[in-house]
């Protein structure tokens, strides 16, 4: 399988590494970064580039745009996997418009064009006969998209309850263990590379709340917007308040749950009893999904990361080879 991919960040060069080191049997035809661009229909040196990236802080070309590459390069997939931007969705919404409309599946790990655009990109993609796959936009390495959309295609999903947010669970599990202050914990997540220097849209349950989106449309079909979701973030929460959870045997996380039957979507901080599944520590997600046939399921893994998103990526990739060969 040929690919293109538009982002060489942590992502990005996770997706490069992993093709590197384990050979799954994908070829880079092309490759963008904000600033420069390369295209090479036999394959891209991905060590040279990496090498380039590392040195000069540009993958390719200046006078090569990310869209000269979705139009330009052969390609059986377009990978993107540049910056979420929750405003508007772009400059990503218009690169899978331009990928799926030539014919091409694509493979993101960009919540914004999927949470805002879910629907049209999909139609898109039916019209062109081609995949839209975006198992990495929702708890990282954890396939949960995969196992909702195959694994349990008998079964009703009557409802979800998550840990989707690595950074607000790291750091309610450092308030409680360390008795920090929601300040104190906020500056050692940044410190260890777990918030973003604005981490806004982590600490106020926006990004978790993307996710839910997402989740909602892809298994409920429901077309709702972060507009729907009721939003409660962390950032609130005292040393008090986990302290008084922790005296009566509880913890506090901050859970995103969605209940089609009551119109519920919600993201906020839940008091959950000790031994509960969806108790998980640091930077863990966690996803639990009730159904009529399988009952409870949770699934617990790492929710970001450069390797473990790429394990996402690729594993929508080796799907699309596998079962869909056949695109242009
Ligand atoms: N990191 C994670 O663990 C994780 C997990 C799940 C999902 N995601 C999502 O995956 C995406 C990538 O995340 P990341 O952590 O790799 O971000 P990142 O480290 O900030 O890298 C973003 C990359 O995209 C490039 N870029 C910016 N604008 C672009 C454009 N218009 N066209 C093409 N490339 C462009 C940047 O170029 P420069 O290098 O020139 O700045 C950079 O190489 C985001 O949407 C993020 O929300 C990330």
């Amino acid at each position: 399988m040929r690919i293109a991919i538009l982002g060489f960040g942590s992502v990005g060069r996770g997706i490069a590494r992993v093709i590197q080191e384990k050979d799954p049997g994908i070829t880079v035809t092309g490759l963008a970064d904000s600033r420069s661009g390369i295209m090479d229909p036999e394959g891209i040196d991905l060590p040279a580039a990496l090498d380039r990236k590392e040195k000069k802080g540009l993958c390719g070309d200046r006078q090569v745009s990310p869209l000269n590459v979705v139009d330009g390069a052969e390609y059986d997939a377009l990978v993107e996997v540049s910056p979420t931007r929750i405003d508007d969705g772009e400059p990503a919404t218009t690169h899978i418009v331009h990928a799926l409309s030539r014919g091409k599946h694509v493979v993101t790990s960009n919540k914004g064009p999927i949470a805002l655009a879910h629907r049209r990109l999909h139609a898109l993609a039916v019209s062109h006969g081609v995949q839209l796959r975006y198992e990495a936009t929702v708890c990282g390495a954890i396939p949960v998209l995969h196992i909702l959309q195959h694994d349990l295609l008998g079964n009703q999903v009557q409802a979800l309850h998550g840990v989707m947010n690595g950074t607000c669970n790291f750091i309610l599990t450092r308030m409680e263990d360390e008795g920090l202050t929601y300040d104190q914990a906020l500056a050692e997540a940044r410190e260890m590379g777990y918030a973003e220097a604005d981490p806004t849209y982590d600490v106020k349950g926006i990004d978790a709340a993307l996710k839910l989106v997402i989740l909602a449309n892809t298994v409920w079909d429901l077309g709702v917007t972060l507009d729907d979701v009721e939003i409660t973030g962390i950032d609130l929460i005292t040393p008090e308040a986990i302290r008084l959870a922790c005296d009566r045997e509880t913890t506090i996380r901050l859970i995103a749950e969605a209940i089609p039957e009551k119109g519920l979507l919600r993201v906020s901080p839940r008091i959950i009893p000790q031994g509960h599944p969806l108790l998980v520590e640091g930077t863990l997600n966690a996803v639990t999904l009730h159904t009529d046939l399988a009952g409870e399921l949770t699934f617990i893994g790492k929710g970001a990361g450069s390797v473990e998103t790429a394990s996402a990526v690729i594993g929508d990739l080796l799907y699309l080879g596998e079962h869909h060969a056949g695109a242009h």
